[in-house]
Protein backbone atom coordinates (compact mmCIF):
# COMPACT_ATOMS: atom_id res chain seq x y z
CA UNK A 1 0.00 0.00 0.00
CA UNK A 2 1.04 3.08 -1.17
CA UNK A 3 0.13 6.63 0.79
CA UNK A 4 0.51 9.95 -0.90
CA UNK A 5 -0.07 12.74 1.65
CA UNK A 6 -1.64 15.85 0.40
CA UNK A 7 -2.35 19.28 1.66
CA UNK A 8 -6.23 19.48 1.31
CA UNK A 9 -9.75 18.35 -0.10
CA UNK A 10 -8.97 19.73 -3.52
CA UNK A 11 -5.52 18.26 -4.00
CA UNK A 12 -6.86 14.70 -2.28
CA UNK A 13 -9.35 15.38 -5.44
CA UNK A 14 -7.05 15.99 -8.33
CA UNK A 15 -4.54 13.22 -7.18
CA UNK A 16 -7.38 10.76 -7.46
CA UNK A 17 -8.61 11.36 -10.61
CA UNK A 18 -5.13 11.64 -12.13
CA UNK A 19 -4.89 7.95 -11.78
CA UNK A 20 -8.57 7.46 -13.12
CA UNK A 21 -7.79 9.71 -16.03
CA UNK A 22 -4.23 7.51 -16.43
CA UNK A 23 -6.34 4.52 -16.97
CA UNK A 24 -9.35 5.88 -19.16
CA UNK A 25 -6.93 7.08 -21.46
CA UNK A 26 -4.35 4.60 -21.59
CA UNK A 27 -6.88 1.61 -20.96
CA UNK A 28 -8.32 0.28 -24.57
CA UNK A 29 -11.50 -0.67 -23.01
CA UNK A 30 -11.62 0.49 -19.71
CA UNK A 31 -13.69 -0.66 -16.61
CA UNK A 32 -14.01 0.93 -13.38
CA UNK A 33 -15.47 0.99 -10.19
CA UNK A 34 -16.26 4.18 -8.94
CA UNK A 35 -17.69 4.73 -5.38
CA UNK A 36 -20.06 7.42 -4.00
CA UNK A 37 -20.33 9.88 -1.05
CA UNK A 38 -18.75 13.53 0.19
CA UNK A 39 -15.53 12.47 -0.70
CA UNK A 40 -16.20 11.57 -3.80
CA UNK A 41 -17.88 14.66 -4.71
CA UNK A 42 -14.80 16.63 -5.88
CA UNK A 43 -13.84 13.50 -8.45
CA UNK A 44 -17.00 13.80 -10.20
CA UNK A 45 -16.73 17.46 -10.45
CA UNK A 46 -13.18 16.72 -12.04
CA UNK A 47 -14.59 13.74 -14.06
CA UNK A 48 -17.46 16.13 -15.68
CA UNK A 49 -15.09 19.11 -16.58
CA UNK A 50 -12.51 17.09 -18.03
CA UNK A 51 -15.47 15.09 -20.28
CA UNK A 52 -16.95 17.93 -21.16
CA UNK A 53 -13.37 19.05 -22.41
CA UNK A 54 -12.42 16.43 -24.14
CA UNK A 55 -11.72 13.28 -21.78
CA UNK A 56 -12.87 10.12 -24.20
CA UNK A 57 -15.22 8.00 -22.17
CA UNK A 58 -17.30 6.02 -24.73
CA UNK A 59 -15.19 3.08 -24.19
CA UNK A 60 -15.76 2.94 -20.45
CA UNK A 61 -17.30 0.55 -18.61
CA UNK A 62 -18.62 1.61 -15.14
CA UNK A 63 -19.71 -0.32 -11.91
CA UNK A 64 -20.89 1.41 -9.22
CA UNK A 65 -19.17 0.36 -5.42
CA UNK A 66 -22.88 -0.48 -3.57
CA UNK A 67 -26.54 0.77 -3.69
CA UNK A 68 -28.92 1.46 -0.86
CA UNK A 69 -31.69 -0.72 -0.04
CA UNK A 70 -34.97 1.88 -0.94
CA UNK A 71 -36.70 3.67 -3.81
CA UNK A 72 -33.98 3.80 -6.48
CA UNK A 73 -34.75 7.42 -7.14
CA UNK A 74 -34.36 8.13 -3.14
CA UNK A 75 -32.28 11.55 -2.43
CA UNK A 76 -29.62 8.87 -1.14
CA UNK A 77 -29.16 6.68 -3.29
CA UNK A 78 -25.95 6.05 -5.58
CA UNK A 79 -28.11 6.15 -8.85
CA UNK A 80 -29.24 9.37 -7.93
CA UNK A 81 -25.90 10.43 -6.84
CA UNK A 82 -24.15 9.52 -10.15
CA UNK A 83 -26.74 11.01 -12.35
CA UNK A 84 -27.19 14.04 -10.42
CA UNK A 85 -23.27 14.55 -9.96
CA UNK A 86 -21.86 12.51 -13.26
CA UNK A 87 -24.05 11.33 -16.19
CA UNK A 88 -26.24 14.28 -16.41
CA UNK A 89 -23.92 16.64 -16.51
CA UNK A 90 -21.27 15.13 -19.12
CA UNK A 91 -21.87 15.55 -23.00
CA UNK A 92 -20.59 11.86 -23.93
CA UNK A 93 -22.11 8.80 -21.79
CA UNK A 94 -19.82 5.73 -20.73
CA UNK A 95 -20.26 2.96 -22.59
CA UNK A 96 -22.17 1.12 -20.26
CA UNK A 97 -23.51 1.69 -16.04
CA UNK A 98 -23.90 -1.14 -14.61
CA UNK A 99 -25.94 0.07 -11.45
CA UNK A 100 -26.93 -2.49 -8.96
CA UNK A 101 -30.92 -2.79 -7.89
CA UNK A 102 -31.86 -1.64 -4.59
CA UNK A 103 -35.63 -1.54 -5.30
CA UNK A 104 -35.69 -4.94 -5.14
CA UNK A 105 -37.57 -7.36 -3.07
CA UNK A 106 -34.82 -10.44 -3.94
CA UNK A 107 -30.95 -9.04 -3.01
CA UNK A 108 -30.08 -12.61 -3.77
CA UNK A 109 -31.24 -12.80 -7.00
CA UNK A 110 -29.85 -9.33 -7.01
CA UNK A 111 -26.55 -9.93 -6.13
CA UNK A 112 -26.14 -12.86 -8.30
CA UNK A 113 -26.92 -11.21 -11.79
CA UNK A 114 -24.66 -8.44 -10.68
CA UNK A 115 -21.61 -10.62 -9.50
CA UNK A 116 -21.87 -12.29 -12.54
CA UNK A 117 -21.16 -9.10 -14.67
CA UNK A 118 -18.45 -7.78 -12.55
CA UNK A 119 -16.70 -11.68 -13.10
CA UNK A 120 -17.41 -11.00 -17.00
CA UNK A 121 -15.88 -7.40 -16.42
CA UNK A 122 -12.45 -7.72 -14.36
CA UNK A 123 -11.85 -4.17 -12.99
CA UNK A 124 -8.91 -1.63 -13.73
CA UNK A 125 -9.43 0.59 -11.09
CA UNK A 126 -11.62 0.69 -7.85
CA UNK A 127 -11.93 3.83 -5.97
CA UNK A 128 -13.38 3.86 -2.30
CA UNK A 129 -14.13 6.20 0.57
CA UNK A 130 -13.00 5.06 4.23
CA UNK A 131 -15.61 5.38 7.11
CA UNK A 132 -15.23 7.05 10.14
CA UNK A 133 -15.27 3.30 11.59
CA UNK A 134 -12.94 1.83 9.00
CA UNK A 135 -15.57 0.30 6.71
CA UNK A 136 -14.93 0.53 2.52
CA UNK A 137 -18.05 0.02 0.46
CA UNK A 138 -20.54 -1.39 3.02
CA UNK A 139 -17.87 -3.74 4.57
CA UNK A 140 -18.37 -2.60 8.48
CA UNK A 141 -16.14 -3.56 11.13
CA UNK A 142 -16.19 -7.89 11.72
CA UNK A 143 -17.02 -8.42 8.20
CA UNK A 144 -14.91 -11.20 7.10
CA UNK A 145 -11.82 -10.67 4.85
CA UNK A 146 -13.12 -12.87 2.14
CA UNK A 147 -16.95 -11.94 2.05
CA UNK A 148 -18.27 -11.86 -1.35
CA UNK A 149 -20.50 -9.47 -2.78
CA UNK A 150 -23.45 -9.18 -0.37
CA UNK A 151 -26.59 -7.58 1.64
CA UNK A 152 -24.87 -5.46 4.62
CA UNK A 153 -26.91 -3.84 7.50
CA UNK A 154 -25.70 -0.38 8.31
CA UNK A 155 -23.80 0.31 12.17
CA UNK A 156 -24.94 3.29 13.78
CA UNK A 157 -22.30 5.28 12.70
CA UNK A 158 -22.83 4.37 9.09
CA UNK A 159 -26.48 5.85 9.01
CA UNK A 160 -25.55 8.61 11.08
CA UNK A 161 -23.31 9.73 7.69
CA UNK A 162 -25.73 9.10 5.36
CA UNK A 163 -28.25 11.38 7.48
CA UNK A 164 -25.95 14.41 7.79
CA UNK A 165 -24.54 14.00 3.98
CA UNK A 166 -28.55 13.81 2.53
CA UNK A 167 -30.31 15.80 5.50
CA UNK A 168 -32.54 13.24 6.32
CA UNK A 169 -34.19 11.94 9.33
CA UNK A 170 -33.29 8.24 10.95
CA UNK A 171 -37.22 7.59 9.66
CA UNK A 172 -35.95 7.98 6.16
CA UNK A 173 -32.16 6.78 6.18
CA UNK A 174 -31.83 3.59 4.66
CA UNK A 175 -30.15 0.75 6.75
CA UNK A 176 -29.25 -1.70 4.38
CA UNK A 177 -27.08 -1.62 0.94
CA UNK A 178 -26.37 -4.22 -1.18
CA UNK A 179 -22.04 -4.17 -1.42
CA UNK A 180 -19.33 -5.22 -2.98
CA UNK A 181 -17.10 -7.73 -0.69
CA UNK A 182 -13.74 -7.75 -0.32
CA UNK A 183 -12.97 -10.25 -2.31
CA UNK A 184 -14.89 -8.00 -5.50
CA UNK A 185 -13.40 -4.94 -4.64
CA UNK A 186 -9.58 -6.09 -4.13
CA UNK A 187 -9.73 -7.72 -7.51
CA UNK A 188 -9.26 -4.57 -9.12
CA UNK A 189 -6.23 -3.67 -10.62
CA UNK A 190 -5.63 -0.21 -9.08
CA UNK A 191 -7.39 0.65 -5.71
CA UNK A 192 -7.83 4.33 -4.66
CA UNK A 193 -8.59 5.02 -1.11
CA UNK A 194 -9.35 8.99 -0.67
CA UNK A 195 -9.82 10.18 2.70
CA UNK A 196 -10.24 13.59 3.88
CA UNK A 197 -11.03 15.76 7.18
CA UNK A 198 -10.58 15.84 10.59
CA UNK A 199 -13.49 13.32 11.41
CA UNK A 200 -11.52 10.79 9.05
CA UNK A 201 -8.57 11.22 11.08
CA UNK A 202 -8.85 8.76 13.64
CA UNK A 203 -9.87 6.13 11.06
CA UNK A 204 -6.63 7.12 9.26
CA UNK A 205 -4.70 6.24 12.36
CA UNK A 206 -5.75 3.08 12.45
CA UNK A 207 -5.49 2.56 8.49
CA UNK A 208 -1.76 3.60 8.60
CA UNK A 209 -0.46 2.99 12.01
CA UNK A 210 -2.91 0.00 13.06
CA UNK A 211 -2.36 -3.92 12.73
CA UNK A 212 -4.56 -5.70 9.89
CA UNK A 213 -7.65 -6.76 11.30
CA UNK A 214 -11.27 -7.68 10.38
CA UNK A 215 -12.39 -5.17 13.03
CA UNK A 216 -10.84 -2.66 10.88
CA UNK A 217 -11.79 -3.06 7.25
CA UNK A 218 -9.36 -0.81 5.31
CA UNK A 219 -6.82 -2.21 7.17
CA UNK A 220 -6.76 -5.27 4.42
CA UNK A 221 -5.27 -2.84 2.26
CA UNK A 222 -2.33 -2.68 3.95
CA UNK A 223 -1.55 -5.84 2.23
CA UNK A 224 -1.98 -4.49 -1.25
CA UNK A 225 1.07 -3.80 -3.44
CA UNK A 226 -1.46 -2.15 -5.90
CA UNK A 227 -3.51 0.45 -3.15
CA UNK A 228 -2.87 3.75 -3.07
CA UNK A 229 -4.12 6.02 0.19
CA UNK A 230 -4.39 9.43 -0.85
CA UNK A 231 -4.74 11.18 2.76
CA UNK A 232 -4.99 15.48 3.49
CA UNK A 233 -4.19 16.90 6.23
CA UNK A 234 -7.08 17.14 8.66
CA UNK A 235 -7.38 13.43 7.98
CA UNK A 236 -3.59 12.72 8.61
CA UNK A 237 -3.42 15.01 12.04
CA UNK A 238 -3.50 12.37 14.19
CA UNK A 239 -0.95 10.32 12.31
CA UNK A 240 2.69 9.65 14.54
CA UNK A 241 4.68 11.19 11.28
CA UNK A 242 2.97 12.35 8.19
P1 LIG B 1 -18.09 9.87 2.81
O1 LIG B 1 -18.30 8.32 2.99
O2 LIG B 1 -17.25 10.03 1.58
O3 LIG B 1 -19.47 10.43 2.61
O4 LIG B 1 -17.40 10.36 4.04
C1 LIG B 1 -17.23 7.47 2.87
C2 LIG B 1 -17.70 6.11 3.28
O5 LIG B 1 -18.38 6.02 4.33
O6 LIG B 1 -17.38 5.14 2.60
Amino acid sequence: MDTLFVKDYDEMSKKGFEVFREIVETKENPVVSINTGGTTRGFYKLLVEAVNDGLDISNTTIFVLDEYIGPKDGVYTVYTYMKENFLDLVDVQPKEVHFIDGSTDDPEAEIERYKKLLDENPRDFQLLGLGTNGHIGANEPGTPFDAEMFLAQHTDSTIQSTMREYGISREEAPTAMITLGFKEILEAEKIVLMISGEHKAEATKALIEGEVTEDNPASILQKYDNATVIIDEEAASMLKEA
